[in-house]
């Protein structure tokens, strides 16, 4: 009995079938193919029923002459299958060497039917300072590159994504003269229509939610790759005016060592779970940073980070649960 139990779970691992039970936050996160997820400070879309996942893929042993973002799938946000790396790209705008793209965010625009690509291009020593676009007519790639600009002629180092329960989508971009902006996209995506707000606060990893009638800002100071306390704001409109900022966790433990990338909220038949999405940097072994998903506590206008543990969650009613 024993024998045949292990084989089973032998069978099941090396037909790559072993299920992810859980989000365990910190540990290696293993896709469809055992292999830890490569999709560094990311972002997500969903597209009927299916969850895109695209961040940096930092693998070991890439061509130090490209750059690469990944694109995972997934229905139930805890198993991932790999869809390959939907951008290789060399050095578009003669960067030179150690030249950047950063968290990537990938928006679907039903007009042109086109997958537009945003992300943080520059120079090594981070001065040009603006976003790329590339696009794609499928979520899977190629992703072919378009062009760079600043928005509204401001730098722009991290982005984040946002896309409102009406199906707006906006960027967030730090701007290290000014602080946080929040800007609305173009109708076809491809460039900035107008500003929400800009939030005078020198925050990065910038991710919004729209709960309960009120918007939720989160952003982490501008510390490079070691974590700090990341902040939060709220504003009944993306205009603002936004509340003062408060930590979002103890803040001695540094965002429990890692830094806002994203939030998702989903909407299921029972409850409505917001997750935070946040990276784990490892800038010694950037194959190895980690990702820390947690579901945040939300209530009467306060947001509110556990200390992780691993826990799962049932797309279908939007309820989760620890798993001790
Ligand atoms: C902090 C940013 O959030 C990261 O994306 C990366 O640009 C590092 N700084 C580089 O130091």
């Amino acid at each position: 009995m024993r024998t045949s139990l292990f084989t089973l779970f032998l069978l099941l691992s090396l037909t790559g079938l072993a299920q992810n039970k859980v989000i365990d936050p910190g540990a290696v996160w293993p896709d469809d193919k055992g292999n830890h997820i490569q999709a560094h400070g990311g972002g997500i879309i969903k597209i009927k029923n299916t969850y895109y996942w695209y961040g940096e893929e930092r693998s070991k042993g890439l061509d130090p002459g490209y750059r690469y973002v990944s694109c995972y799938s997934s229905k139930d946000l805890m198993n991932w299958k790999f869809k390959g790396d939907v951008v290789k790209m060399s050095d578009p705008e003669n960067l030179g060497a150690g030249w950047i793209l950063e968290r990537p965010k990938v928006y679907y625009n039903k007009p042109t039917k086109k997958y537009v690509m945003y992300f943080h291009l520059d120079t090594k020593n981070y001065q040009y300072a603006r976003v790329g676009i590339a696009v794609s007519d499928k979520p899977d790639g190629n992703f072919t590159f378009v062009k760079s600009f600043r928005p509204l002629d401001h730098q722009s180092r991290d982005i984040g994504q946002f896309i409102d329960d009406d199906g707006t989508a906006y960027l967030v971009f730090e701007d290290r003269a000014l602080g946080f902006h929040i800007v609305k996209l173009a109708d076809d995506y491809m460039g900035v229509e107008k500003e929400m707000s800009l939030v005078r606060m020198p925050l990065e990893g910038g991710a919004i939610a729209h709960y309960d009638g009120l918007y939720y800002a989160i952003g982490s100071s501008l510390t490079g790759w070691n974590p700090n306390a990341n902040k939060y704001a709220t504003a009944t409109s993306l205009e603002g005016p936004w509340s003062e900022f408060k930590d979002i966790a103890l803040p001695e433990t540094k965002t429990y060592q890692s830094q806002s990338t994203m939030m998702i909220k989903v909407v299921g038949t029972k409850s409505t779970t917001v997750i935070f999405m946040a990276d784990k940097w490892n800038p010694k072994a950037q194959w190895d940073s980690r990702y820390l998903w947690m579901p945040l506590e939300i209530s009467n206008g306060k947001l509110w980070l556990n200390e992780p543990k691993p826990w799962s969650i049932d797309i279908k009613t939007g309820s989760y649960k620890f798993s001790n």
